[in-house]
């Protein structure tokens, strides 16, 4: 769906359809550079990664696999505690592996920094991060992120994936809402 279609809905876009292909091309770039020669397992968190793993995985010139996990973090409406559940986990054995944790956004840094924790204890080779956004002011926990595709202030975004009670994921661009919509 494309900005005309939610143009009530908006405060405004923050990136188009267009920068976020070309963003997400300069990532897949670095990934392709920094990991030549070698296999990487990509690990979508459903449900807001979908998006940029779908851009980001055709994108990369190199073979990688995919996988997927869902968590859920317990908090109050939309802020994270840290306290994270698997909803659904990996089906592959990481042991060994190069692994990539591909994100749409980090908030807090809770999630991220108890997953990348678990994903660890795993036995991989390594694990790294790509998010397409980050809110720096937001971050509660200290994480070393590797790839990042935008820094953002710290406003409510859709689109690209990110939603606002499951609406908005399918929008093909990144937007901040409008406070009538969510308050
Ligand atoms: C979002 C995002 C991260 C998390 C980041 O997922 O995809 O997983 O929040 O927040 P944090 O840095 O404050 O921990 P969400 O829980 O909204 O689920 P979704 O991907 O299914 O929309």
């Amino acid at each position: 769906m494309d900005s005309l279609h939610v143009q009530d809905d908006l405060k405004h876009v923050l990136y188009t359809k267009e920068q976020i292909q070309d963003r997400v091309k300069g990532l897949a770039e670095e990934i392709d550079a920094d990991y030549a020669g070698r296999d990487v397992l990509l690990v979508g968190v459903l449900k807001g990664a979908v998006m940029v793993m779908a851009d980001l995985s055709r994108a990369l010139q190199s073979h990688v696999t995919m996988d997927w996990m869902a968590v859920s973090s317990y908090g109050s409406g939309t802020q994270s505690s840290g306290v994270v559940r698997i909803l659904k986990d990996l089906e592959t054995d990481l042991m060994g592996k190069h692994v990539l944790i591909v994100e749409d956004i980090i908030d807090s840094g809770l999630t991220l920094s108890w997953l990348k924790a678990n994903l660890i204890s795993r036995g991989p080779a390594s694990v790294e991060i790509c998010t397409l956004l980050r809110k720096p002011d937001a971050a509660k926990v200290e994480i070393d992120v590797k790839y990042v595709g935008f820094e953002i202030p710290s406003e409510f975004v859709v689109g690209y994936g990110l939603d606002f009670a499951e609406k908005y994921r399918n929008l093909d661009f990144i937007g901040t809402l409008a406070p009538h919509v969510y308050s």
